[in-house]
């Protein structure tokens, strides 16, 4: 059983395979967290100290007990209002004004299987492989009630949490704040890693050690941006690697959020995960419930490489669906960097041509074929296939494509409106614009409000109308600017329209994946601004970064693999010099890097010189041999590119068989220092061998010395060694 609820001592006890997560109902029914950490068994309720502490105030119920406090107790769920004075994970606004919620237990509920939030993104599991704990809380005075639901999939060492508030008062309230997931731990000295950066920079690694106060990160901007991923890591100071405990939350939602690691004054941690709480204040009238989005939490007691290992193979096969989620893709040729803007139907004939020729299997037409769309100015919203500027139907185009043996896809961005379009002149008031004050643009466009059901459904038949047009097996859905502007007509949905928004974005598509079950959908926000859990739910791949230089890819790639599998990271060769850097890396190294992700190509193929065309047949085979080892081995991380001169990774088959090392050289200087890789994850007590070479090398020596790796004078270089164990 993974869920044990024990009646003598009031503990609820979550066992992963290698992890154990208790809470205790304490004597006043308050929900108190004890533990998170290591397997065990047993009460860990020794844990809470009760002494006497200044300006910590006490429950009423304790009477004159002034050792009880809510202001130094791990608290499970803790709210504002209640005499803990940190971070609160629910801020309600009672209906004569006051903030008071106190939440006390009355029953909970354990079932097989793991459950589902309607309308929402989550992890799914069938019934054996996890078990749901619903844990029942509700404030006497106001009646609001709280349902702490609970996912555990022991298999994957993963814990999901969310709340649900349900209004059984007969007044209306306000929800200020609700967060999804808060887990208090009373000691240790900790780091918190979160991943920031910028457009054509996202997932920068920054690991900042946690002094009393608070990290908040999030964003604002109406998804998930570039700026700050929705995935964070609190890891004890001293942890590497492959040593140590860290936690990991990882949000299912791609709207607005909040992240808050906070060191309070009994050096108690508290690290919390959810919805942004400005820009939100959800109305509940009598009975109306309001379901938060889901956090994924996982704790690994050996490192950050376990970790990110647990929510590669959850997200791989736990969150993604469909045709795609385990199996082979397609290697696709994107027109975006190859013509930008100008093309027309022959231009993108031709790229299929040289795609043909090479052996890649899809070319995708990228943004500029619909309404009268030649730049980023205008159109969005006009889903109109310009049949002028393709200068045949898109179906004679697709079938053209078809008749060579290439796959066809198409970019969309539905959520976008240009004032130059039809439909913005038609529609003004779809899109986010408050009345009386004009609007912040942003790349030239607006963003239609997906709150408002006959906005989705109008977009949703545009959408399908033009899918239906031919033979379409892959979709890049892009979103390209934050949400400004925000403003509802109805006024009661003010205050929770971005919410709202992102629901209508999920109904899509939901809509979407069911109606075409056999799409390949990439996600994508201007690269990989929206790159979070909840967009794996709906696309098996995410466009990673706008940014397709080899050497800047293999920082953004490591920080994106802390929370993400590598299956999913889109990844594409492009042209030298760089579009974005002006660098010039070689054939082979943009292909190693690009290799470490769904790989693709990027570029006008036909500008190739003969050698460089051969390179291209050769890279493929290369990544077909290696493909199943790359989108379902475990994927660990062997250096550090913000330290390390030579950025090395590796992949591992789950029964340690087959092993692929891949390194690139960020540097070149003369009389070079030699590195050494240590692989990770080898079978001890075997011999590996170099399958180009032959070469034979002892497990243990590989990992425990490692293998130097001889500098190369050509300037970042790369190199992959593909290694098999001799049993
Ligand atoms: C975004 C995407 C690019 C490309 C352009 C098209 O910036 O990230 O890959 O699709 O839009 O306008």
């Amino acid at each position: 059983m993974a869920i044990v609820f024990n009646e003598k001592d009031s503990t609820f006890t979550l066992h992963t395979k290698n992890t154990t997560y208790q809470m205790k109902v304490d004597q006043y029914g308050v929900l108190l967290h004890l533990y998170y950490g290591a397997r065990t068994e047993g009460n860990m309720d020794y844990l809470l100290t009760y002494t006497d502490r200044g300006f910590s105030g006490n429950p009423h119920d304790a009477g004159q007990d002034r050792t009880y406090s809510l202001d130094v107790l791990p608290q499970e769920y803790p709210t504002f209002g209640t005499g803990d004075y940190r971070s609160p994970a629910l801020i309600v606004k009672n209906h004569d004004g006051s903030f008071a919620c106190d939440l006390r237990y009355y029953g909970h509920q354990i079932t097989n299987g793991k459950y589902y939030l309607q309308g929402l993104p989550a992890v799914y599991a069938e019934a054996e492989e996890a078990q749901t704990l619903a844990i029942f809380l509700r404030d006497p005075v106001s009646g609001v009630q709280v349902r702490l639901m609970y996912g555990v999939l022991p298999e994957y060492d993963i814990i999901t949490r969310t709340a649900i508030v349900k209004n059984k008062g007969s007044e209306p309230i306000l929800l200020e704040k609700v967060l999804s997931a808060s887990l208090d731990i009373v000691n240790g000295d900790f780091d918190l890693i979160t991943f920031g950066g910028r457009y054509a920079m996202e997932r920068i690694y920054n690991r900042d050690r946690m002094e009393q106060g608070s990290i908040v990160i999030g964003s604002r901007r109406g998804y998930s941006s570039h700026q700050f991923n929705p995935m964070m890591i609190l890891a004890e100071h001293r942890t590497t690697e492959n040593y140590g405990k860290c936690y990991a939350m990882s949000f299912v939602y791609s709207g607005a959020w909040k992240g808050k690691a906070e060191r309070d004054h009994v050096e108690l941690t508290r690290l919390q995960m959810g919805l942004h709480d400005e820009n939100f204040s959800y109305p509940l009238a009598p009975e109306e419930a309001f379901v938060a989005p889901e956090v994924v939490m996982s704790c690994s007691t050996s490192g950050l490489a376990r970790l990110s290992q647990n929510l590669h193979d959850c997200f791989r096969s736990h969150l993604c669906r469909g045709k795609y989620k385990e199996s082979s893709r397609p290697i696709l040729v994107n027109s975006w960097e190859s013509c930008y803007f100008e093309f027309d139907g022959e231009t993108i004939y031709k790229l299929a041509q040289d795609a043909a020729d090479l052996g890649i299997d899809m070319v995708v037409m990228d943004d500029g074929w619909f309404g009268k769309r030649n730049s980023d100015r205008s159109s969005l919203g006009d889903w109109v296939v310009n049949e002028e500027k393709l200068g045949m139907p898109l179906g004679k185009l697709i079938e053209r494509i078809n008749a060579l043996g290439v796959k066809f896809g198409i970019w969309i961005e539905p959520e976008g409106v240009s004032e130059d379009s039809d439909l913005y002149r038609e529609h003004p008031d779809w899109a986010y614009v408050i009345p009386g004050r004009n609007p912040e643009r942003s790349r030239s466009q607006l963003v239609l409000d997906f709150s408002r059901k006959e906005v989705v459904d109008t977009m949703f038949e545009k959408i399908c109308a033009v899918l239906d047009q031919g033979n379409i097996e892959y979709v890049k859905w892009d979103c390209n600017r934050s949400i400004g502007n925000l403003y509802s007509h109805d006024t009661y949905s003010q205050s929770k329209v971005l919410f709202d928004y992102m629901l209508g974005v999920y109904d899509f598509m939901e809509r979407l994946v069911q109606r075409y079950p056999n799409i390949l959908f990439e996600t994508c926000s201007g690269g990989g601004g929206r790159f979070d859990a909840g967009m794996l739910y709906y696309s098996p791949q995410i466009w990673t970064s706008d940014n397709t230089d080899a050497i800047d890819r293999l920082r953004i790639q490591y920080g994106t693999s802390f929370g993400y599998p590598v299956s999913c990271m889109g990844s594409h060769v492009s042209a030298v010099p760089n579009h974005q850097t002006g660098r010039i890396t070689s054939m082979n190294t943009r292909g190693v890097v690009a290799m470490s992700g769904t790989f693709g190509y990027e570029l006008n193929l036909s500008r190739l010189t003969a050698e460089e065309k051969e390179a291209v047949r050769r890279q493929i085979k290369t990544f077909r041999k290696y493909e199943k080892l790359i989108q379902q081995g475990r994927y660990y991380r062997l250096s550090n590119p913000y330290e390390d001169a030579l950025v090395a990774w590796e992949f591992i088959s789950k029964d340690q068989t087959e092993v692929l090392m891949s390194a690139v050289a960020q540097e070149v200087h003369g009389y070079m220092l030699i590195p050494y890789v240590k692989f990770r994850g080898l079978k001890r007590g075997t011999m590996y061998q170099d399958q180009t070479t032959g070469k034979m090398y002892p497990a243990d020596a590989l990992i425990d010395m490692g293998l130097p790796v001889i500098p190369s004078k050509e300037e970042y270089a790369a190199t992959q060694m593909y290694l098999k164990i001799v049993e």
